[in-house]
C-alpha cells in the first residue's frame, strides 16, 4: 500500500513505460460488491490496476456523516490483495491536498447544483477536486466509476472532456443485493429494518421503468409513481424522485429521448440514492 503521491505516480509510470495501460478505481474505501465488480473489470481490461482509497472530507457537508462514514483499511487491503490489485494508493489528507499547494478546483457548473447538489451543497465541487487530484496523481489511465452515482459520473465525464484530461472514463452497471438494494458503503449504516425497507428505492425505479416500457411518456406520471412507492415506506423520507435526459442530466417532462429515473431517500441512519436507465416503449403488437 502506498501513501506517497510521488511513489504512486512512479509505479504507474513504470508500468506505462513497460508498455502496459493503467486502470484506476477511485473509492472512499469500505469496499463492497459494487467496487469488486469495478476492480474485476479494470483488471481484466488493463495490464496494471490501481485502487485509490481516500474518504474525501471536501465532499461532505457540515451536517453529513463524515465522522460515521465506514472505514476499514485492513479489510479493504485484503479485498484488493484477493483481487490481484497491483497498487493501492491510500493517501493521508496531507498527501492528497498538500498544504500550501493550490490544486485545480474544477467547477461543476449548473448540473452540480441540482438533485444531489441541491441536497448536498458543495458536494460536487469536493468530488471533482478529489477526482482531478486522483487523475493527476495516477497519470494517463482508464478510470472506472459505478453508475449508481450517475450525477457524479456525468460531471466527471464532463470535467475530463472540458479539461482534456488524459483519462478514459468507464461507467459500470450498478451491482444490487438480492432484493434490489444498490450496493453502497452506506448500507452498512442501516439497521436490519431499514435495510429491508430500503428496497423501496429499487421498487420505485422498477415501477417507473415498467411505465416507460408500457409507453408512458409523461415524466410526471413516473415521478408520482416513484414518490408514492417511497412515500408508502414507513422509514423512508423522500428527498427527490425525477427523470433526467441521459445526455444532459437536465430534468425532462416528456420522455422522448434516452432518459434515466433517479431517487434519493433519507432513512434514520443513512441517505440513499439510486437510478435506472428507462427502457424504450415496447412496440405495439399487430391488432393492439
Ligand atoms: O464515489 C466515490 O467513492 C467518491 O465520490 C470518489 C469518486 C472516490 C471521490 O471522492
Amino acid at each position: 500500500m502506498i501513501r506517497d503521491a510521488a511513489e504512486f505516480r512512479a509505479a504507474a509510470d513504470d508500468r506505462r513505460e513497460a508498455g502496459g495501460t493503467a486502470a484506476l478505481v477511485p473509492t472512499m474505501g469500505a469496499l463492497h460488491e459494487g467496487h469488486v465488480s469495478l476492480i474485476r473489470r479494470a483488471r481484466a481490461e488493463h495490464a496494471w490496476c490501481a485502487v485509490s482509497i481516500f474518504v474525501n472530507p471536501l465532499q461532505f457537508g457540515p451536517d453529513e456523516d463524515l465522522g460515521r462514514y465506514p472505514r476499514d483499511e485492513p479489510a479493504d487491503l485484503a479485498v484488493c490483495e484477493r483481487l490481484g490489485v497491483d497498487a493501492v494508493w491510500a493517501p493521508t489528507a496531507q498527501e492528497m491536498y498538500p498544504p500550501g499547494v493550490l490544486l485545480p478546483s474544477p467547477e461543476p457548473g449548473p448540473i452540480g447544483d441540482v438533485l444531489e447538489g441541491a441536497s448536498r451543497p458543495g458536494h460536487f465541487r469536493g468530488v471533482l477536486k478529489a477526482v482531478h487530484r486522483l487523475f493527476d496523481a495516477c497519470g494517463p489511465c482508464t478510470a472506472y466509476f459505478g453508475e449508481k452515482d450517475a450525477q457524479q459520473l456525468f460531471l466527471v465525464r464532463r470535467m475530463v472532456s472540458e479539461e482534456r484530461l488524459p483519462v478514459t472514463v468507464v461507467g459500470s452497471p450498478t451491482v444490487r443485493e438480492p432484493g434490489g438494494l444498490a450496493c453502497s458503503s452506506r448500507n452498512a449504516q442501516l439497521s436490519a429494518k431499514e435495510r429491508e425497507q430500503a428496497a423501496c428505492l429499487f421498487l420505485a425505479l422498477t415501477e417507473a421503468a415498467e411505465l416507460a416500457r408500457g409507453g408512458e411518456r409523461d415524466a410526471a406520471v413516473l415521478v408520482a409513481a416513484m414518490a408514492r412507492e417511497i412515500g408508502a415506506t414507513a422509514l423512508a423520507h423522500l428527498d427527490y424522485a425525477t427523470v433526467v435526459a441521459d445526455d444532459t442530466f437536465e430534468e425532462i417532462r416528456a420522455i422522448d429521448r434516452p432518459a434515466r429515473a433517479l431517487v434519493a431517500a433519507r432513512f434514520p441512519s443513512a441517505r440513499l440514492i439510486d437510478n435506472l436507465r428507462l427502457p424504450s416503449a415496447k412496440p405495439a403488437t399487430a391488432g393492439s
